[in-house]
């Protein structure tokens, strides 16, 4: 099933039969893991992740997609959404509040033989647009760690905020993009179906 198209990219809900290529791209390669999810994967762990990944999206319509390549349904990577209760990023505009909002991320993760190409701003811009205009979602927060340099710079270029992470404990960015910043959806074709 299509969700999601860009020029070059397709995002689609994961099956089971992309066990292997999200394995090998992303959960058993160190560095794509260090900032994504600390330490690699078992197979059998990334097999759990997957079917929590495939129900979410059944049930949802809200998570992670699959990014294939348009032309040949080559596997790359990842892009989606996460909600989270939000105890560990503190906007500068807001350093102390007094309740710990829900908030939702931005998610991404490719193979390193796809960084480099522009593949994840392509995915992430339709996933934003998604966000804003079909689920009319008010903003995204996330964070990257200072060292991850490729995440910080693809979410400027995406349009987020990024500012030092203002809670004492929890060093790195946050990172905000509101709806309505035309940046971040500049570019994307969108398809819904
Ligand atoms: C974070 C991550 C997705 C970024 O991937 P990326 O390929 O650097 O990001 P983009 O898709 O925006 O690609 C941008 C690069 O492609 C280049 N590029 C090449 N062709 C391009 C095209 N047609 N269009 C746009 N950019 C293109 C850009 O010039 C830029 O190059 P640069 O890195 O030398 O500046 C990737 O590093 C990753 O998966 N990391 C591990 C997981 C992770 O850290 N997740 C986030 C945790 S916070």
């Amino acid at each position: 099933m299509k969700v999601l198209e860009t020029e070059r990219l397709i995002l689609r809900p994961f099956t089971m039969e992309d066990l292997q290529d999200v394995h090998r791209e992303v959960f058993s390669d160190p560095e794509v893991c260090h900032f994504y999810c600390g330490k690699t994967r078992t197979p059998e762990e990334t097999a759990e992740w997957l079917a929590y990944r495939i129900t979410e999206w059944k049930y949802s319509r809200f998570g992670r997609l699959a990014v294939v390549l348009k032309d040949t349904q080559e596997f790359t990577g990842f892009v989606g959404l996460e909600a989270y209760p939000n105890s560990f990023s503190r906007l500068p505009d807001d350093p102390q509040p007094r309740h710990n909002e829900v908030e939702v991320e931005l998610s991404f993760a490719f193979g390193k033989r796809y960084w480099g190409k522009g593949y994840a701003s392509e995915a992430s811009r339709a996933m934003i647009r998604y966000a804003f205009d079909d689920l009319n979602m008010r903003r995204l927060v996330g964070g990257a760690a200072v060292e991850n340099e490729r995440s910080r710079k693809l979410q400027e270029r995406l349009g987020f905020k990024v500012s030092l992470n203002a809670h004492p404990d929890w060093p790195g960015y946050v990172t905000v993009l509101d709806n309505g910043t035309q940046a971040a959806v500049a570019g994307a074709v969108h398809s819904a179906s």
